[in-house]
């Protein structure tokens, strides 16, 4: 469904990303696991075209994102929680929700998807006239999938959504992202330093260091493999 070919991407003179390939399976949810810098987030950033690669491409679904704009490729059907969430503070949680449907016309459409972002986090639907600056970060967070929801996504690409977030409220998220995958088919591309949880709600993984996969596998088989462990899960 999405596959990265050879990507690299530098800013200016150093290099983030050093030639990484990696496919993600229609329906599946894969994770990108690393440490801080390790480039996760410039992946993410490069296949939604807010980075431009050096060398290498994305295609998605069989066609070339690479020279694409952001908005053509959100309209392809990719989209992108980005890390810290990013939502609108001083806009309210519908007026959130609107703005994640704005290359929709279909009215109808654009109804059936608010319910179905309400199905998955109903508290959206008891907050919709609050302003979001003012919702918990689990909220904030739970908003912020909502908004990528509202645009239709076949991939939708998490960016560290448990980041800053209270403990008891990160398996909640979770748990919705698995919903979100089962209940709609949508494929998952999951981002995280917390390997733990990754691995053991994805099917697949990939391990980034310095720019580069120096693992990957079946999530289960990563879980207890020694090395990974040692690294990445806390021995
Ligand atoms: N705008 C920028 N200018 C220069 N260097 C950058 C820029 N953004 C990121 N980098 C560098 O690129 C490398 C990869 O950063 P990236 O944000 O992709 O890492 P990450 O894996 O998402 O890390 P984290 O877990 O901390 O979010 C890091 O060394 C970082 O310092
Ligand atoms: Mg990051």
């Amino acid at each position: 469904m999405l596959e990265v070919k050879d990507l690299s991407v530098s800013y200016g003179a150093i290099s983030a990303l050093g030639g990484i390939s990696f496919k993600v399976e229609p329906g599946s949810i894969a994770t990108l696991i690393g440490a801080n810098g390790a480039g996760k987030t410039t992946t993410l950033r490069t296949i939604s075209g807010l980075l431009r690669a050096k060398s290498g491409s994305v295609t998605f679904g069989g066609a070339d994102l690479t020279k694409l704009p952001p908005h053509q490729i959100v309209a392809r059907g990719l989209c992108h929680v980005p890390e810290g969430r990013m939502i609108f503070s001083n806009l309210t949680v519908d007026e959130n929700l609107s703005m994640g449907a704005y290359l929709q016309k279909d009215k109808e459409r654009i109804a059936r998807d608010r319910d179905y972002v309400f199905s998955i986090f109903p508290r959206l639907k008891e907050r919709l006239t609050q302003q979001a600056g003012t919702l918990s970060g689990g909220e904030q967070q739970m908003l912020a999938i909502g908004r990528a929801l509202m645009g239709g996504p076949k991939l939708l690409m998490l960016d560290e959504p448990s980041l800053g977030i209270a403990p008891k409220l990160i398996s909640t998220i979770f748990e919705k992202i698995v919903e979100i995958n089962r209940s709609h088919g949508i494929t998952i591309l999951l981002v995280e330093q917390n390997a733990n949880l990754a691995l053991e709600i994805s099917n697949y993984a990939f391990v980034l260091e310095t720019g580069r996969i120096v693992m990957q596998g079946q999530s289960p088989e990563l879980r207890a493999n020694p090395e990974l462990k040692a690294a990445y899960l806390g021995g």
